[in-house]
């Protein structure tokens, strides 16, 4: 064999951008297969205004038109009445890879890694060529360009730029995109927004299909959710590396000093409980020298501590009257039982909060349709279960997420569902938390922590009963009704016969009989019927 000398080698030996490294990689962005990566770009757009919208304090509207170019090549269109995006920030925010006003806090939001809008732009102009067009208006100024990415340097490509003084406040972005397949299946974009509009009842959300339909998802909540307040870590949340990070980036003059300001639950008090752990370690040297060694000891000594639980105030739910609201909004169902847990940590140290609902009857159950997807194979149960984390839904990789996981485990028969299947329920489950732990970078699907799942299965168990106690109700009034219905049956011919034998007014004892099964079966005509 030839050999190679190191220095022949080495002449290959490049540097690349984070754009370069996800242009190689868009399936790790959700770009997979035409119709995941039409409901990816939606999502990324979608999601964008709700963050915006809610950081403003604004009700959404939010409006997505899809018009088709040509094969598998549409023209997407998504707006909103958000706080706009100054034009200074905007080329960065829709073209640079990792920049945003997310990543860096710890606030729970949507997006957090700063990577969507500028995931769109690139996969515009890797399938066709062209760049974004924005419109946007803060209100104080109002404009539209071109955006393209600079794949090479992650660096954004701004054209044609135009001051507008017409534009109402909020953003329009504008983007033709191929490679990507509009369908009405469990995977497609109806189905995405649906489930938008079940977790965010104070959007209203209008959808324009390439066949030219409206679809709106009307607003059902009038109020602005609880805005989460942004936190300060908890110590067990945190890594060495993470705490290096603080302590480098830190102005505190001292550890101690920084160690209370910078985490949340750690207090002078804590911090002499701390120096019993790490006694080797000076507290009052200056943070920006702290070292990898004291880094670790420090994690080590604070895993040794009992904490108070981190503040839970972070945490934005949708809430259950909101849930329940919006589930009979959106799938008029004949029954609903939605409940909203205490906060749980996991990971010894990280906020989350599981609220699930489930619904039965009506459009419960239901699938969008029955078409099969490009390259996932859709699963019935699956279909039955709407996921969602930090309000946002998760359309894809059902299989490997702890929600599925924790739904399928549980024994519907003892809840009175003998074929999940077949029968019209449909289980919906919210997952929220600043620090969500998505099994991948797509975010479809939450990793199967085990307190996560833990907690799934009992908010979904509470509901299981609530639908029990219906489902029996139901059943024992539907074999009520028939004995009622038989005997009315025979009610004509027995007082004909009766009539007969005693000589009595047929119609009399007919009156008289019917009264006397009306009142055995009372509660057939009392309580309202929801039989359907
Ligand atoms: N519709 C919008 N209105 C206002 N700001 C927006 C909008 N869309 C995007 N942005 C800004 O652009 C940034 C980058 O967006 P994105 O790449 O999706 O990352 P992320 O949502 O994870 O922060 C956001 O952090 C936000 O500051
Ligand atoms: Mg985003």
């Amino acid at each position: 064999m030839q050999q190679a000398s190191a220095e022949s080698i080495f002449k290959e030996f490049k540097e690349h951008s984070i754009s370069e490294f996800f242009r190689k990689n868009s399936q790790m962005l959700g770009y997979s297969g035409k119709v995941r990566s039409l409901t990816t770009i939606v999502h990324e757009y979608v999601t964008n205004s709700l963050d915006a919208c809610e950081e403003a304090g604004i009700l959404p509207e939010i409006s997505v038109s899809i018009t088709e170019i040509s094969e598998n090549k549409y023209l997407i269109t998504v707006s909103d009445n958000g706080p706009g995006i100054p034009s200074k920030l905007v080329g960065k925010a829709m073209a640079t890879i990792l920049a945003g006003t997310k990543f860096h806090r710890y606030l729970q939001q949507r997006g957090q890694q700063g990577i969507g809008a500028a995931g769109c732009t690139m996969y515009s102009l890797i399938t066709t060529g062209k760049p974004i067009h924005v419109k946007s208006s803060t209100g104080k100024e109002g404009y539209e360009c071109d955006i393209s990415i600079d794949i090479k340097t992650n660096k954004p490509i701004m054209s044609n730029l135009e001051k507008r003084t017409e534009i109402s406040s909020g953003t329009v972005i504008e983007g033709t995109f191929g490679d990507i397949k509009y369908e009405e299946s469990d995977h497609g974009v109806y189905e995405y927004l649906k489930r938008t509009a079940l977790s965010n009842p104070h959007t209203s959300i209008k959808l324009t299909s390439p066949d030219g339909k409206d679809y709106v998802f009307i607003r059902s909540v009038n109020e602005m959710p609880k805005r989460p307040k942004e936190i300060k870590p908890h110590p067990l949340g945190i890594g060495t590396n993470d705490l290096i990070d603080f302590a480098h980036k830190s102005e505190s003059k001292k550890l101690s000093s920084f160690l209370v300001d910078t985490f949340s639950r750690v207090t002078p008090g804590k911090v002499t409980e701390l120096k019993e752990f790490a006694k080797n370690i000076d507290f009052e040297k200056n943070p920006a020298d702290l070292t990898w060694e004291e880094a670790e000891i420090l994690v080590k000594s604070f895993k040794e501590i009992k904490w108070v639980a981190p503040e839970m105030d972070a945490m934005s739910t949708i809430g259950d009257k909101q849930i329940e609201t919006a589930i009979k909004n959106i799938l008029n169902p004949t029954f609903v039982s939605v409940v909203e847990r205490k906060p749980r940590v996991f990971k010894g140290g990280i906020p989350f909060v599981v609220e699930a609902g489930i619904a039965y009857g009506g459009d419960a159950g239901k699938k969008t349709s029955a078409i099969k997807v490009d390259d996932e194979k859709v699963q019935n149960v699956e279909g039955s279960i709407l996921r969602f984390a930090n309000k946002v839904p998760m359309l894809f990789d059902a299989s490997s997420c702890a929600i599925t996981e924790a739904a399928k485990s549980i024994q519907w028969k003892r809840y009175g569902i003998t074929n999940f299947d077949e029968e019209p329920v449909s289980v919906m489950v919210n997952i929220s938390s600043v620090y969500v732990p998505y099994s991948g970078v797509g975010k479809q699907a939450v990793a199967q922590e085990d307190e996560i799942v833990e907690e799934i299965k009992l908010a979904l168990m509470d509901c299981g009963r609530t639908l029990q106690r219906y489902i029996s109700g139901v059943k024992n009034k539907k074999e009520q009704e028939s004995r009622y219905k038989t005997i009315m049956r025979y009610v004509d011919q027995l007082s004909s016969d009766l009539a007969e034998i005693t000589g009595n007014e047929s119609e009399d004892i007919k009156h008289g009989l019917i009264s006397i099964i009306e009142n055995r079966y009372k509660e057939l005509f009392t309580e309202q019927t929801d039989l359907a």
